[in-house]
């Protein structure tokens, strides 16, 4: 039975980036799929960010795949778009957010000998933190948010991090505000003693004041870096800067049930509605939703390297070319196509002759 897949491709660029996602994901393989409404679009719709049927079809999916939501239409407003996806990750409950960013031969703001050898994963907590807290709220002239972390919560996502380190180069950089915040000092205390059942991985901490420069200085020295949900949202913005651009990330949110699969970047207000998004972190999403909710490494690969072969091709603005999205994505597909040929079994291969080679 094929896997039931819900996209919401949400607001600005969301819906072009998920085209293509979409496109590249069905070329590999048969999937059962389902669109529902989420931020923007579904307050104007029904009301709602993420109204009761989205929530169902999530819930019954094999894996989820959000564009972007957000957008300045909506800001002023008492319900927010963002709310939306915030709903979503809780009701899903998923906890640990992978977000993996490399040098991909692209123009990037830092040293590029320092650059080349950049492969990051942040994995950032979305659980606990800022984000969830109560009380919460604005009364009179005063606002208030809460910033509550507990042990199960920094456990869980602690876990997800040195796994991931066991299967890359086995360093782990754990990143708080210990020397201020209390949420820290458990966070710290916790991720200390999940250590201790991964004694093959190195364990380093770091204050988040210091990491983010030290990451732009040395991001080569840097492996699996793991922390809360407000310096995980920052940090992974900011290693977009090894890659080239916000909008070439992927990441994956897992968790017990459904995993929710997007891209790290927004909906880019600036350049929504103009045929120039860059699909690459919708792409490479696309890998991760492969990898990790269908079981197909493989396709995985064959997506990353039709995707690292296609920016060799043609690159929309934000990383100095002037293709656009669906030029990109022809040439992804050019890829891949010709990718799967090669990885096919012989005897399932066309006759060369058919190729007119
Ligand atoms: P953003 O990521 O949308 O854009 C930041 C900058 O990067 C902009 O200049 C934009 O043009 C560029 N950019 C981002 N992705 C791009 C892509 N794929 N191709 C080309 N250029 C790209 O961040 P923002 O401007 O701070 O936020 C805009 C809206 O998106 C806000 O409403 C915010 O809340 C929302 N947002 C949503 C998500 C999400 O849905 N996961 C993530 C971040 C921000
Ligand atoms: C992200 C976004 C979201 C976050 C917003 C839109 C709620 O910035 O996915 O990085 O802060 O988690
Ligand atoms: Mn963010």
């Amino acid at each position: 039975m094929s896997a039931t897949i819900v996209v919401l491709p949400g607001d600005g660029i969301g819906p072009e980036v998920t085209e293509a996602a979409l496109s590249v994901l069905e070329a590999c393989l048969p999937v059962r799929v389902r669109e529902g409404l989420v931020g923007g679009v579904a307050i104007d719709k029904t009301g709602s960010p993420l109204p009761p049927e989205t929530l169902e079809l999530c819930r019954d999916a094999t894996a989820v795949f959000l564009g972007a939501v957000g957008g300045p239409k909506w800001d002023g407003g008492s319900v927010r778009p963002e709310q939306g996806l915030l709903g979503l990750r809780r009701a899903l409950g998923v906890y640990a957010n992978l977000r993996p960013a490399r040098y991909m031969g692209l123009p990037t703001p830092l040293k590029e000998s320092l650059a080349r050898n950049a492969n990051l994963l942040v994995v950032r907590d979305l659980a606990g933190g800022v984000y969830f807290g109560e009380p919460r709220g604005i009364v009179g002239d005063e606002a208030v948010n809460t910033w509550r972390q507990t042990v199960e919560q920094t456990k869980q996502v602690a876990v997800v991090a040195f796994q991931q380190a066991r299967q890359r180069r086995k360093r782990v950089t754990s990143v708080d505000k210990a020397n201020v915040l209390e949420a820290s000092r458990l966070w710290r205390s916790v991720v200390t003693e999940v250590a201790k059942d991964f004694p093959d991985v190195e364990l380093e901490h770091r204050y988040v004041d210091a990491m983010s420069f030290e990451m732009l200085k040395t991001p080569h020295r840097f492996d699996v870096i793991v922390t809360d949900n407000l310096f995980g949202d920052i940090l992974s913005d900011e290693a977009a800067a090894v890659a080239g651009s916000i909008g070439v990330l992927p990441s994956a949110s897992l968790g017990p049930g459904p995993g929710l699969y997007e891209p790290v970047h927004g909906s880019a207000p600036d350049v929504a509605g103009r045929g120039i998004a860059n699909p690459t972190g919708a792409l490479l999403t696309v890998a991760l939703m492969l990898e990790h909710a269908l079981d197909r490494p493989d396709l995985a690969r064959a997506v990353e390297h039709s995707v690292f072969g296609a920016l060799r091709e043609v690159r929309t603005p934000d990383i100095g070319g002037s293709g656009t999205t669906a030029e990109f994505t022809a040439a992804v597909h050019r890829q891949l196509s010709w990718r799967r040929w090669q990885d096919l079994p012989e005897d399932e291969q066309a006759p060369v002759t058919e190729w007119g080679v």
